[in-house]
C-alpha cells in the first residue's frame, strides 16, 4: 500500500527509523518503519525531516511496538516536497498566541487539525438535523443594504474612492454614485432574509458568513464569524425553545460519534470537562428562566460583580456563566428581555416592558444562541423601527410581509465558533476558526 502526508517526527535509532506521518484525515499518525535493507535501490534518507511531504509505498503490519496498531513498513519514500530548516513547528509544543501568527502553518498542529475536523463535523451535523426535519437552507445576501440588528456595527461596501468621493450638494458623500446606486454593508445576521424565506416555505436555516464592527477585544468575539439562523412559520417563543433544545442536543451527539478520537484527545489536553459537559448538556433537560426571574437570583446571589445588576441591564459574560456555571449548572433558556436593550423587530409582549426574545447560555462561554418570536403585528412593528431611529424607508419590504399574510413566527442564530469553542475546550474563540479576523488584525 502508499500513503501520503506529512511528517510529524522523524526518528532514527541504530537501524531503523521511525516516521510519523498524518495527511490530516485524523488525529492519530501512521507510524512508517524505514529499515535500509527493505528499501528498493535508489531510495534515500535524505530530506526526511519533520514538516516534509512524502509519498511512502510499502507493507502494512502489525506493530510490535507500543502506541500503534499498525505500522507501515515502508519499500520505497519519495520526499515530495523537502522542509528548510527553520520550519516552525519543530517537535515541542508551542502557544495558541505564537500558532497564530504562523496561521498558515498551524492546522498540521494537532490541535489544529482537531478544530478543523470538529467544525466540519460541527457544520455536517447542522445540516442533517435540519435537512432530515424539511428545513429548506436559503442562501442569504452578504452585501446587504439593512442593518439586521439595528446596532449599527457595520462594515461598509464601497468601490467609492475613500479620498476623494463624489459629493451632494450639501457636502456629504454621494451614495447614489456608489456601485449599487446606494449605501451597502456586509451582513450582520441573515435573519431578516430568513424571515421572508420562512413566511414562504415555512421552515428555512441560513448558514453563513456574517461581520459586525464592534470593537470586542474578547475570547468569544470575532469581527468574521458564521451563523446558523432557523426561522419557522407558525411558531412562537415556547416552539423556539423546544426546538433549540432539541438541536443543540442532537448536534452535539452526533458530534461526538463523529469525534470521538479528537473530543478525547481535547478532553486530555485542552480541558479535562470536554467530554463530561458534552455527556451532561446531551442528557440534561436545559433549565428555563425569565430574564426577570434571573436579576432576582443574582441580586441573591451575594456576589460582587464588576457590573452591578438591576433591572433593565444588558447581562455580562459573568452574570451568564454564574447562573449556568454555578447557579442551576446545566444550559439556561432565558427568555422575556427587557425591550429598550434587545432588537427592533422582537415581539412585545403584553406587560410592554418586555421582549419575547431567548438567549440559551451554556456553561464556559455564556450566550452560545440569540433568537425571538419575532413581532409579525404591522403597527406594532412600524412604531418599534420608528422608536428604534432606523429609516422607515429601508424597512418597507419587512413591513409589506406583515401586511400580506403575515403569521407568528421566530428563530434563532446559534454562533458557529461558540459551538465549536464549547464542544472543543478551547479558550479562544480565534483558535476555532482557520482565519480568524478581529480589530486590528486579518491575515491572507
Ligand atoms: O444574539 P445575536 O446578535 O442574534 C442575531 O444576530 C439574531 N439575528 C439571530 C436570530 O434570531 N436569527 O447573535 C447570535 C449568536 C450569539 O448568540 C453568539 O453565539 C453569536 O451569534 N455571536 C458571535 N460570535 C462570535 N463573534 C461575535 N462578535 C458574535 N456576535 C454574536
Ligand atoms: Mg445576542
Amino acid at each position: 500500500m502508499s500513503a501520503q502526508g506529512w511528517l510529524r517526527t522523524v526518528r532514527h535509532s541504530k537501524s531503523v527509523s521511525f516516521l510519523a506521518l498524518n495527511d490530516g484525515s485524523c488525529l492519530g499518525d501512521l507510524q512508517v518503519v524505514v529499515a535500509p535493507e527493505r528499501m528498493g535501490s535508489g531510495s534515500a534518507l535524505q530530506g526526511l525531516a519533520t514538516g516534509a511531504a512524502v509519498r511512502v509505498c510499502g507493507e502494512l503490519a502489525l506493530s510490535p511496538g507500543k502506541g500503534q496498531r499498525f505500522e507501515l513498513q515502508a519499500t520505497s519514500i519519495e520526499v515530495v516536497g523537502g522542509v528548510d530548516d527553520d520550519y516552525p513547528l519543530q517537535k515541542k509544543r508551542h502557544s495558541f498566541e505564537y500558532l497564530r501568527t504562523i496561521a498558515h502553518l498551524r492546522p498540521r498542529t494537532n490541535t489544529h487539525g482537531a478544530v478543523l475536523r470538529v467544525r466540519n463535523a460541527a457544520s455536517r451535523a447542522i445540516h442533517a438535523f435540519f435537512q432530515e426535519r424539511g428545513f429548506l437552507q436559503l442562501h442569504s445576501p452578504i452585501i446587504t443594504s439593512s442593518d439586521a440588528e439595528g446596532a449599527g456595527d457595520l462594515f461598509r461596501v464601497t468601490t467609492l474612492p475613500l479620498h476623494d468621493p463624489p459629493r451632494t450638494v450639501e457636502g456629504a458623500v454621494d451614495d447614489a454614485k456608489d456601485f449599487f446606486g446606494r449605501a451597502t454593508y456586509l451582513t450582520v445576521s441573515g435573519q431578516l432574509e430568513a424571515e421572508i424565506g420562512a413566511l414562504a416555505l415555512s421552515k428555512v436555516y441560513t448558514f453563513g458568513p456574517t461581520f459586525r464592527a464592534e470593537n470586542s477585544n474578547t475570547s468569544r468575539h470575532l469581527a468574521e464569524f458564521w451563523m446558523v439562523e432557523p426561522e419557522v412559520a407558525f411558531c412562537d417563543l415556547k416552539g423556539l425553545g423546544e426546538l433549540v433544545e432539541s438541536f443543540l442536543k442532537d448536534v452535539l451527539r452526533t458530534i461526538r460519534e463523529d469525534c470521538a478520537e479528537d473530543l478525547a484527545f481535547f478532553d486530555a489536553r485542552i480541558d479535562d470537562s470536554v467530554l463530561s459537559s458534552l455527556e451532561f448538556v446531551i442528557e440534561t433537560p436545559f433549565e428555563r428562566m425569565t430574564y426577570s426571574d434571573a436579576i432576582e437570583r443574582l441580586k441573591a446571589s451575594g456576589r460582587a460583580f464588576e457590573f452591578p445588576v438591576e433591572w433593565g441591564v444588558d447581562l455580562q459574560s459573568e452574570h451568564e456563566r454564574w447562573l449556568t456555571e454555578e447557579h442551576v449548572k446545566r444550559p439556561v433558556v432565558l427568555t422575556d428581555y427587557p425591550k429598550a436593550i434587545k432588537a427592533f423587530y422582537m415581539y412585545a409582549n403584553d406587560d410592554d416592558r418586555t421582549v419575547a426574545a431567548l438567549d440559551v447560555l451554556v456553561p464556559r462561554i455564556g450566550e452560545i444562541v440569540g433568537g425571538s418570536q419575532r413581532e409579525h403585528r404591522f403597527d406594532v412593528l412600524k412604531q418599534r423601527i420608528a422608536r428604534a431611529g432606523l429609516p422607515p424607508e429601508e424597512y418597507d419590504w419587512y413591513l409589506d410581509l406583515r401586511r400580506f399574510g403575515s403569521v407568528p413566527h421566530a428563530g434563532f442564530g446559534l454562533g458557529f465558533e461558540r459551538l465549536v469553542q464549547y464542544v472543543t475546550g478551547m479558550a479562544n474563540i480565534r483558535d476555532v476558526i482557520p482565519f480568524p479576523r478581529v480589530p486590528g488584525s486579518a491575515t491572507f
